[in-house]
């Protein structure tokens, strides 16, 4: 075993002894004082628990079922309820003082901000709803959109919602032609996108990749263009429109669509096992309840707070924690358009101090890269405003853990280490404030979430062990099916291990019943964070001309969590060169877009596999990493 696992699995074993004990104060502010009593009252009648959540939101007919589970794994919540996910997230906050506060504050990387209250966003919204209604956008629609970290993104969003459209939001870092495959998933007849986005001093030109995107697109019958920072870009008059023309002399009024609690509110798409990426269904009724209880209780929100996730929105963090869940509680939301590091290595910590931000929700990989410019840094700033810090996107390292807990949070604020997925919708294995926590370990499932840790045959494994870690019950915020393939919804998740929905992690559980996340027991990887599909991967190269056949793996990487590394069959003629390999990282950055890093590229004239094909990728890792192979029986070569 290399030296870092040897480190990194010690300072699990020790961690898991460690606790740390909520503050008196921490206690006194929470909104569970009592973590252990609130687990257990859930726990009798999670459906009980999760209607009580419900009745937080505002319905136009209340529900008649809380829970139908006469179709399974096809679940329904709040049945017969009508509500609509941007009422909630934003129209009724009209109706209070709450139109008053900032809902969203916005930053990019060199320096400009904006700041829309709740009132102000509401009529850009309503603007933007009768815009798109104007051109036919309806109830049952899809809309694309490929943004970057702006207002309008979420302005965008929360239009398509309250017209009863289903968003699909595809993260800017994805390549024309994935935006293209989803686009043609999800039949959009709408697409949004800016000109360009800043990065790293960069401009990334965004409109240029949908213009690639749409030629291999039948569906799109509008693009609406942000201007975001004036790039030079191709303006296709019959597509394409502004969208500050879009919205100019639109009425600050529009109607909301009553949507039915289990109507599609949008889909999301998601990596899994095969080259083709899964449509993530999410609805109306279910997801807010699931997002808004989970960002109060963990998060300990009360009145007037600045949220941070620094994740983006083409994520389901983002969907969650930076659009609808502050929205949906009311809070002022952080966007930041631009990497924590720019022009220095404080960009972040200085961020937090301008807008004293409470709560500072990010992922492993971005503590680990801060971890290495130096603890100097964030201590050139106040955070004093900081009270809660949450972690989320793969496992955290109890390195990395105690630095964010000594350095950010200044041995004060409490880290929320969240597993979830976008299947989930919601943080579903977390510690709430109140709780002991234990430095890497993402604590016990949420009040009203039963999780285990089993075998094959979902018998339970016991304490210390690692299984397969399974939901045993059924949760409002939870995925309702794959777009247009219900059938690969059931395989995937309910097929796996009879009667418990399958998350696709390893895990095992101390004796305190506390959860240690392992990582992917399939086929889907974590870069930096970013889900990505081993097959989608190895799709890309094959698609090069010089390659028969490639297997990809995840190595573990000190920032990045994992990093990809490739091996690849070449074509007779082919030659191994380094000059290839160059070119090969080129070819599948731009088929999967930047997302897809390739680390390293090795050459193989054969590749480990099974009598019926398949690639052993388990073999590969196992020798690339110096560890004992394993079981070998069924491989042929
Ligand atoms: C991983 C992101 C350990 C896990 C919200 C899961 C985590 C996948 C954690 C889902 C965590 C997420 N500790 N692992 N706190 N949070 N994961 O769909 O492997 O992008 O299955 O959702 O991320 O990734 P997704």
């Amino acid at each position: 075993m290399p030296k870092k696992q040897e480190r990194d699995l010690t300072d699990v074993l020790l961690s898991s002894q460690k606790k740390y004990k909520p503050s008196k104060k921490i206690i006194k502010e929470a909104n569970v004082k009592d973590y252990e009593k609130t687990l257990k009252q859930a726990a009798k009648d999670p459906v009980k628990f999760w209607e009580e959540a419900a009745s937080e939101l505002s319905w136009f007919k209340p529900w008649e079922k809380v829970f139908d589970d006469s179709k399974k794994p096809f679940f329904k919540w709040f049945t017969g309820g009508k509500c609509n996910l941007a009422y909630n997230a934003l129209d009724r906050h009209i109706e209070t003082k709450t139109k008053k506060r900032t809902a969203i504050l916005w930053e990019d990387e060199i320096g400009r901000t904006r700041k829309y209250t709740y009132q102000q966003l509401y009529w850009e919204v309503n603007k933007l709803v009768n815009a798109l209604r104007g051109i036919g956008v309806k109830k049952g629609d899809r809309v694309a959109i490929y943004m970057p970290n702006i207002p309008e993104i979420a302005t965008a969003m929360l239009a398509c919602a309250k017209i009863g459209a289903m968003h699909s939001v595809v993260y800017a870092g994805f390549s024309s032609k994935a935006l293209a495959d989803r686009i043609n998933d999800a039949r959009a007849k709408v697409l949004f996108t800016a000109d360009g986005s800043f990065r790293r001093g960069k401009i990334v030109d965004l409109k240029s990749i949908t213009d690639d995107a749409i030629k291999e697109t039948k569906s799109i019958k509008k693009v609406i263009v942000v201007k975001n920072n004036n790039a030079k870009i191709k303006f296709n008059k019959r597509l394409d429109v502004w969208y500050h023309d879009f919205i100019k002399g639109q009425p600050v009024e529009a109607k909301c669509a009553k949507m039915d609690a289990e109507d599609p509110a949008f889909v999301l798409y998601t990596s899994g096992t095969t080259s083709k990426p899964k449509g993530v269904v999410h609805v109306h009724g279910g997801y807010p309840v699931g997002v808004l209880r989970t960002i109060k209780w963990v998060f300990d929100l009360r009145g007037d707070e600045v949220f941070w996730c620094t994740a983006d929105p083409g994520w389901i963090t983002g969907h969650s924690y930076i659009i609808y869940g502050p929205l949906l509680a009311g809070i002022t939301t952080l966007m930041y358009e631009g990497v924590p590091d720019i022009p220095k290595p404080d960009r972040i910590w200085k961020v937090v101090e301008k807008y004293k931000v409470n709560v500072l929700y990010t992922a492993p990989t971005l503590i680990r890269a801060m971890m290495r410019y130096g603890a100097e840094w964030p201590a050139k700033h106040k955070m004093a405003s900081l009270r809660i810090l949450g972690s989320v996107g793969e496992p955290i390292n109890p390195e990395a853990w105690k630095w964010y807990y000594r350095y950010v949070g200044k041995n004060r604020c409490p880290i929320m280490d969240t597993w979830w997925q976008t299947e989930t919708g919601m943080n579903m294995i977390t510690p709430l404030p109140a709780a002991s926590l234990k430095a890497g370990s993402a604590c016990k499932p949420f009040p009203g979430i039963i999780a285990d840790v089993v075998d094959k045959k979902g018998k339970q494994v016991p304490v210390g062990k690692g299984g397969y870690l399974v939901i045993r019950n059924q949760w409002p915020s939870m995925i309702r099916t794959i777009f247009n393939n219900p059938k690969r919804y059931i395989k995937t998740y309910w097929g796996q291990i009879k009667g418990v929905y399958f998350a696709g992690d390893v895990a095992f559980k101390d004796k305190d019943g506390y959860f240690w996340i392992q990582g992917r027991t399939d086929d889907v990887l974590k870069i930096a964070g970013h889900r990505i599909g081993t097959a989608e991967v190895e799709s890309a190269f094959v698609s090069h001309k010089a390659v028969v056949e490639a297997a990809v793996i995840g190595v573990p990487d000190e920032v990045k969590g994992e990093v990809i590394k490739t091996f690849v069959i070449l074509k007779e003629g082919f030659k191994p060169t380094d000059d290839l390999k160059i070119e090969l990282k080129k070819h599948v950055r731009k088929t999967l877009g930047p997302v897809a890093v390739i680390k390293d590229i090795a050459f193989l004239d054969k590749l480990p596999k099974t009598r019926s094909g398949k690639i052993m990728r388990r073999v590969l890792k196992a020798k690339e990493l110096g560890q004992e192979l394993g079981d070998t029986s069924a491989m042929v070569n």
